[in-house]
């Protein structure tokens, strides 16, 4: 089994590097603490933490449910979406059961999959990005589940929910189709909403997204997902008690309450891709069209040694050994100096 490798925090390289100010730009994370209401939501519920957390986030679901246009029965809440994963998989996985998803993806994949004893089947990505035919075609009687993160992690690449709607109409209709949006609010509106574009014609699929990368709530763990009502009560059979805690929830309705102000920090991520990227690009480098608040660079064997000397500049990223590098989306500031590591790693 692989273990979940964390991205490397910026404390612990400054101690092995005897380094000091190190930035980290391994984890996705948002580099901006949550708005002040959101901080303000979560400081008036600790007060109540010596209770257990409403166990059906009753009052998150129906938020999130009004925020996406959906009924109540067709949202469900868990402590972070990678948890979400990780109950659909033992919702519906039995031993030697076939779980599909492109490669390389989001690491957790197979972590799961193992976890619950069913069988990986993994399409090589094409051009840095999900081969939807590819899955297709790998699609067997044993297939339960397949896994697509849209926005794919690492590479950033992204379908529009028109060819994943085209791809789930190709789908058996007793095959779960997860699409695993992390990324989502970083996506161009013109590659389409799943939420409103696919779930109603596709009872099979369910939509997984996380309050941890535009919100910035990575810390507090909090995740949801959308789907028919009988998928979400699988996932919600599968839930350890009072998972999502009672701040988490707090956050999570402050967050949808105030999503325009949550619009314009990530406009500002947006914007630094686009200029970040176009940089990296203006050295004659290949970069693949990224959607996400990150970017990949497909180094090959040169990864370790363009990691490791951004690392000695104080800059980490996250390697994937000998496949490639990938950066973090951060403030002006911080983009300037991986900019000026990353320039002189090349
Ligand atoms: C593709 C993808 N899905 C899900 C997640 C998990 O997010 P969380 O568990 O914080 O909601 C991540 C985190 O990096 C990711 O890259």
């Amino acid at each position: 089994m692989p273990s979940y490798k964390p991205g490397k925090d910026a404390k612990q390289t400054e101690r092995e590097l005897g380094i000091s100010d190190a930035i980290k730009l391994a984890s996705n994370e948002n580099p901006m603490e949550p708005i002040p209401e959101i901080l303000a939501a979560i400081a008036e519920v600790t007060s109540g933490i010596n209770r257990y957390a409403d166990h059906r986030a009753t009052q998150m679901r129906q938020t999130i449910a009004d925020w996406q246009g959906l009924p109540t029965d067709h949202v469900t809440v868990g402590a972070g979406s990678s948890a979400i994963l990780h109950r659909l998989v033992s919702a519906y996985v039995d031993p030697g059961d076939e779980v599909l998803y492109p490669w390389r993806s989001f690491e957790v994949y197979p972590i799961y999959t193992g976890l619950l004893d069913g069988e990986p089947v993994t399409v090589p990505l094409v051009a840095e990005t999900a081969d939807l035919d590819g899955l297709l075609d790998a699609i067997s009687s044993k297939t339960k589940l397949i896994m697509i993160a849209n926005p794919n992690n690492p590479t950033g690449t992204t379908h529009t929910a028109d060819d994943l709607s085209s791809f789930c109409a190709a789908v058996p209709d007793d095959v779960i189709v997860v699409i695993d949006e992390a990324y989502f609010e970083f996506v161009e509106p013109r590659f389409g909403n799943s939420v409103t574009d696919l779930l109603p014609s596709h009872r099979n699929a369910v939509v997984t997204r996380t309050f941890s990368k535009a919100q910035g709530l990575a810390g507090l763990r909090v995740g949801y997902a959308m789907g028919d009502p009988e998928i979400i009560t699988a996932i919600d059979k599968t839930q350890l008690p009072f998972a999502v805690s009672t701040p988490s929830q707090a956050a999570a309705i402050a967050a949808v309450q105030h999503a325009d102000k949550i619009a314009v920090r990530v406009a500002s991520i947006v914007a630094e891709r686009a200029r970040v990227i176009d940089e990296v690009r203006s050295w004659g480098v290949d970069v693949p069209d990224s959607q996400a608040n990150f970017f990949y660079l497909p180094l090959g064997e040169r990864s370790n040694d363009v990691f490791a000397s951004m690392e000695r500049d104080g800059v980490v990223t996250r390697l994937f050994d000998q496949l490639g590098v990938r950066i973090t989306i951060s403030t002006a500031d911080e983009n300037d100096r991986m900019l000026a590591a990353l320039k002189g790693a090349l």
